[in-house]
C-alpha cells in the first residue's frame, strides 16, 4: 500500500482485519517499525477519536507524532494558476513538499463545504496532498470517504460476528446539522466487499451517490429494512441529490429499542443521544459503540505498518 486514501486501497481486506485482531491481542509486537519516524497529522476539521487513536497507533509501532490544527493557523491555495493576493499564504504545492521533509506519513482531516456537489466530488485537499507530498498519505476523512472508520468496522463487525453471513442495515437517523456522507460513503464501499446480506435504509430524498450505491438493496421503509437485523449500523447524513440540505428531522427514524431487538447498534460516533440513537440503546448491551471506538487504534495501526513497511 502506497497511500491510504479510500478503503479500495486495501488488497486483501479479509486478511488486513485478521491482521488488525493480531496486533490488537499484542500492539507493542513491532514497537521498533516506527522508530526514527514522524507522522505528521494535519486537521482541517475537529477530531477526538480519529486523532486519538490515530496518535496512539503510530506510538505503539514506536513512531513520532506532530499534529497541526492547520485550518486555524495557514490558509492553503489548492487552485493552479491563482493569483494569490487573497487570504491564503502559501500554495499547496509548496506546503505538501514543505511537510513531508519533516513527516514520514502524512495524515489529512478535510470534510466537505457540503455547499457545491461536484467540488466536494473532487476532494481536493486530500487528493492535492497525495498528488504534491513525496510521503504516503493516510485519509483521516475527506469530503468523500472515512476509510479509517470503514476498516475499523469491517474489524468490529468481523469479531463480534458468529454467522457466515449476518444481515447487516445501514439505517439513516435524524440530526439537527447537515453531516457529511463520508462514513456511510466507506461503510456501503467495504459492506459490498464482505460476506454480508447487506442493505440501507433512509428516508426519500436522501439516496447517496448511486457510483456509491450500486446494486446495494435501499428501503425507504425501516421498519421493513430492519426486521432480522443481526448488526444495525446507524448514520445520519444530508441529502446527497439536494446537496447539503436536511429535508428530514422526523423522529420517528431514530434508532430506538423497540426497532434494535436483538441486533448489535453500531455508530462511528460522535452520537446525539435521544436524536439519532434512544439512550436505552447506548445504555444497553445492544450497543458496541465503545468496542468499536477501541478498534479505531487497531484499523490505524495496521494501516500505518503497511505503509512502514513498504518504504
Ligand atoms: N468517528 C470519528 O471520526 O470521530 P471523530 O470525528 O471524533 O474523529
Amino acid at each position: 500500500m502506497k497511500n491510504y486514501i479510500d478503503i479500495s486501497d486495501i488488497e486483501n481486506l479479509p486478511k488486513i482485519i485478521q491482521e488488525a485482531i493480531s496486533l490488537k491481542k499484542d500492539p507493542f509486537q513491532h514497537d521498533h517499525l516506527g522508530k526514527h519516524k514522524t507522522l505528521v497529522m494535519l486537521f482541517f476539521n475537529s477530531s477526538l477519536r480519529t486523532r486519538l487513536s490515530t496518535e496512539k497507533a503510530a506510538k505503539n509501532l514506536g513512531m513520532d507524532v506532530m499534529i497541526l490544527n492547520i485550518n486555524n493557523t495557514w490558509n492553503l491555495e489548492f487552485k493552479d494558476g491563482t493569483i494569490m493576493n487573497l487570504q491564503t499564504a502559501e500554495h499547496i504545492k509548496e506546503a505538501a513538499q514543505v511537510i513531508s521533509q519533516y513527516a514520514d506519513i502524512i495524515a489529512v482531516r478535510a470534510f466537505p463545504g457540503l455547499k457545491n456537489k461536484e467540488e466536494d466530488a473532487a476532494d481536493h485537499v486530500i487528493h492535492s496532498f497525495k498528488k504534491y507530498a513525496t510521503v504516503p498519505i493516510v485519509n483521516m476523512e475527506s469530503a468523500t470517504a472515512h476509510p479509517l472508520q470503514a476498516l475499523t468496522d469491517a474489524i468490529t463487525i468481523t469479531e463480534i460476528t458468529t454467522k457466515k453471513k449476518p444481515k447487516v442495515v445501514l439505517s439513516w437517523a435524524p440530526h439537527p446539522k447537515a453531516l457529511p456522507h463520508a462514513v456511510a460513503n466507506s461503510f456501503i464501499k467495504t459492506m459490498q466487499s464482505l460476506e454480508v446480506d447487506f442493505s440501507i435504509t433512509h428516508p426519500e430524498g436522501y439516496d447517496l451517490s448511486p457510483k456509491i450505491i450500486k446494486n446495494t438493496v435501499v428501503s425507504y421503509n425501516q421498519k421493513e429494512a430492519l426486521k432480522d437485523a443481526d448488526i444495525v449500523y446507524v448514520k445520519n447524513w444530508s441529502s446527497y441529490d439536494t446537496y447539503g440540505q436536511v429535508l428530514n428531522q422526523d423522529p420517528n427514524w431514530m434508532i430506538t429499542k423497540d426497532k434494535i431487538g436483538d441486533a448489535s447498534c453500531m455508530h462511528c460516533l460522535p452520537v446525539r443521544r435521544n436524536i439519532v440513537i434512544e439512550g436505552a440503546v447506548l445504555d444497553s448491551k445492544n450497543a458496541i459503540v465503545i468496542e468499536q471506538a477501541n478498534n479505531r487504534t487497531y484499523a490505524a495501526q495496521i494501516v500505518l505498518k503497511k505503509l512502514l513497511e513498504n518504504q
